[in-house]
């Protein structure tokens, strides 16, 4: 097992490139499953997920070749249709090969993914949506069953809009026979770089980055090939970090219209930011964070994924915020680890008043999920003297050679291999 020991306080100084999104990576590439042709998937990101998304694909009789950041992927050799328990269990994103598999071979067996580390993550929509197509949905021994002779065009209306749930009803919508009409779909930028990839491939679809999604079905997918947009959440989590150190960094290769609603609160914190298209700068020298309260919501709003990362950027801000998560209710395990640093946070039912420190100061701590992970490295670069962050196995999920990246900036930070879990 690996741990992380950072030597906080060293202000982050450079230029760095953000890696493609872990989450459209893991959308684009069971789409893969519709295509009558190899695919490619550039500006993929090597990280574990993907990893794990590639075993998946592997067992079901898929090739995956990943060259460098190119990722080729030919589904026409599947032959099982089953995606098991050892998978989805590690990573509940497994849950999006039903919708294309249900679609294109009219059969699909998918365990359910199970716990979470904060709380209940139901699937409910999804079930919903593909019933609406017409497929047949049961529970046997823990997994979801989905049979279809043939899909049907459907209105299929979401009471909440779900990022999951999106993508896999419209991976299924494209081979429907028919018209589709997804209503209150998730906006996300990741389910609009899935859309385009499907489009690339024959599909019709409009309504693309809009909330009402229409698809008309067609027979046939083709191969095609497309470019992974940037990950807003790791752009996200180095301005912090840039912000938490008083840095002065430039980051490449964002979509600064993926994170307006970051920059916005970044610069109600005082920090002053340059911007255009695909870059920021930003000079945080003699910078102090003033306190400003964030609440999460979907996309074009705050996102849930930079919520634990705010808590950290508020934990030395200058007076007192309330981050409320309004996506996962239950998404704080960072706070005790961030408050053995000295930060002052009291959580009460999806919101976390953050009292601003001084200072923070360094200690073991340890990571429970993966963007807490991110908020703990944030907490130690910022903090005094050394601290150690545990079980960081949990960021390697989603981050790309993170620490690589911030030792590139001027951070002190060791990967070490431990006996401690
Ligand atoms: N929801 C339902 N029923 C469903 C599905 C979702 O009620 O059937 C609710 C959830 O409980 C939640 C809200 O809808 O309150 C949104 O959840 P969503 O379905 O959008 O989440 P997801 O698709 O499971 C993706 C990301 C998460 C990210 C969320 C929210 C991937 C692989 N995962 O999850 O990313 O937090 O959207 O933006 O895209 C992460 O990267 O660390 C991560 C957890």
């Amino acid at each position: 097992m690996d741990k992380f020991v950072i030597r906080g306080g060293k202000p982050l100084k450079g230029e760095i490139t953000v890696s493609g999104a872990k989450n459209a990576s893991l959308a684009l590439m069971p789409a893969a499953i519709l295509a009558n042709g190899t695919v490619k998937i550039y500006n993929t990101p090597r990280l574990n997920d993907v990893f794990t998304m590639s075993k998946l694909l592997n067992s079901l009789g898929a090739t995956t070749e990943l060259n460098d950041h190119e990722l080729i992927i030919n589904a026409q050799t599947i032959n099982n249709q089953v995606a098991p328990y050892e998978l989805v269990k590690k990573m509940r994103a497994s849950f999006y090969v039903l919708g294309p598999l249900v679609s294109k071979f009219g059969y699909a067996k998918v365990s359910l993914p199970g716990g979470c580390a904060w709380g209940p993550r139901p699937i409910n929509l999804h079930i919903e949506g593909l019933k609406r197509l017409g497929a047949q949905i049961d529970l046997e021994d823990g997994y979801i069953v989905a049979k279809a002779k043939k899909l049907h065009g459907a209105r299929i209306n979401f009471d909440t809009p779900s990022v999951g749930a999106t993508g896999n009803v419209l991976m299924a919508a494209v081979l429907a026979k028919g018209g589709t009409i997804i209503n209150n779909a998730a906006m996300e930028p990741e389910i609009s770089n899935l859309a385009e990839f499907l489009v690339k491939m024959g599909a019709k679809i409009s309504g693309i980055n809009t909330s009402i999604l229409e698809v008309e079905g067609v027979d046939y997918l083709d191969f095609a090939a497309i470019e992974t947009i940037p990950d807003r959440i790791e752009a996200g989590t180095l301005l912090v970090a840039a912000a938490m150190t008083k840095g002065e960094i430039k980051i490449n290769n964002l979509e600064v219209k993926h994170i307006y609603s970051i920059i916005a609160k970044l610069e109600e914190s005082g920090l002053k930011m340059t911007y255009n298209g695909n870059h920021i700068k930003i000079n945080a020298a003699d910078f102090s964070p003033k306190s400003i309260n964030v609440a999460t919501g979907p996309f074009p709003g705050y996102p849930t994924d930079m919520q634990a990362q705010w808590i950290a950027y508020m934990a030395v801000a200058d007076s007192s915020a309330t981050i409320t998560d309004n996506i996962y209710f239950d998404r704080f395990a960072h706070v005790p680890e961030l408050m053995r640093l000295g930060a002052d946070i009291t959580v009460k039912d999806n919101s976390a008043v953050v009292k601003g420190v001084k200072k923070l100061k360094g200690a073991k701590i340890m990571s429970t999920d993966l963007r807490a992970s991110a908020s703990l490295v944030l907490g130690g670069l910022a903090a005094e003297g050394t601290t150690e962050v545990l079980r960081i196995y949990h960021l390697d999920r989603g981050y790309e050679n993170l620490e690589m990246k911030l030792k590139a900036l001027g951070a002190d930070i060791e990967r070490v291999k431990t006996e401690e879990f």
